[in-house]
């Protein structure tokens, strides 16, 4: 049974992006809630991968820092990045600059050559700051899609991609901020 639940599940149905904890590491995430349940589809190689499948745990950390994405798909955080939650008995890291935090059992439930099939377990979530005055913003979302599109540009350099990389962070530059601004000059760099 989760505990701390005073208010409406984090993670609402559909694909909820947020960064991913396990052991010392941090990487954006696709948790899919459908129907109540949680999963995640998790691509073998990753630091994620061999985590979840050996620990068994996962935190699903809220997150509205567009740079903090960038730099957990393509780069790691030191480990005073992470704080450490007591969960279930087991000292679980989240990040410390999360808005909010889920805490999850995993366990493998199906297994292709690319990927595996995990199912969450609501064990504990919190919010650490008021979710409430967050209006949609174009420029964030843009470059959550500018991310997800790079991580595949860099394996296979389709030039469609890099067209729609370069879509994504004109409309990061127009409609977002500071750490927009920033998130995409890091994007950027890494297209050449
Ligand atoms: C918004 C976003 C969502 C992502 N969702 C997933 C996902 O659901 N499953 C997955 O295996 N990789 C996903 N990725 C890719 C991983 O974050 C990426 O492969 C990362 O480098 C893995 O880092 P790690 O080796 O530290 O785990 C996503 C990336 C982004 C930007």
């Amino acid at each position: 049974m989760a505990v701390g639940l005073k208010h409406p599940p984090l993670l609402r149905e559909g694909i909820n992006e947020v960064i991913g904890t396990t052991l010392f590491n941090a990487a954006p995430m696709g948790v899919i809630s459908r129907g109540g349940r949680y999963t995640l589809a998790l691509f073998k190689g990753s630091h994620t991968a061999r985590n979840v499948v050996r620990d068994g745990w996962f935190v699903a950390n809220i997150v509205h820092d567009p740079l903090l994405f960038v730099e957990t798909t393509f780069g790691d955080l030191p480990e005073d990045a992470f704080v450490s939650e007591q969960v279930d008995g087991i000292a679980m890291h989240r990040l410390a600059a999360a808005d909010a935090w889920a805490a999850f059992s995993a366990r493998v439930i199906g297994e292709s050559g690319e990927a595996y099939s995990i199912e969450l377990t609501l064990l504990e979530e919190k919010i650490l700051v008021d979710p409430i005055h967050r209006p949609v913003n174009r420029g964030f979302n843009a470059i959550i899609e500018a991310t997800v599109h790079t991580t595949r540009y860099l394996r296979n350099h389709d030039p469609d991609l890099g067209w729609l990389i370069r879509h994504h962070l004109v409309l990061a530059r127009k409609c977002g901020g500071e750490k927009e601004r920033e998130a995409a000059g890091v994007i950027e760099g890494l297209l050449h």
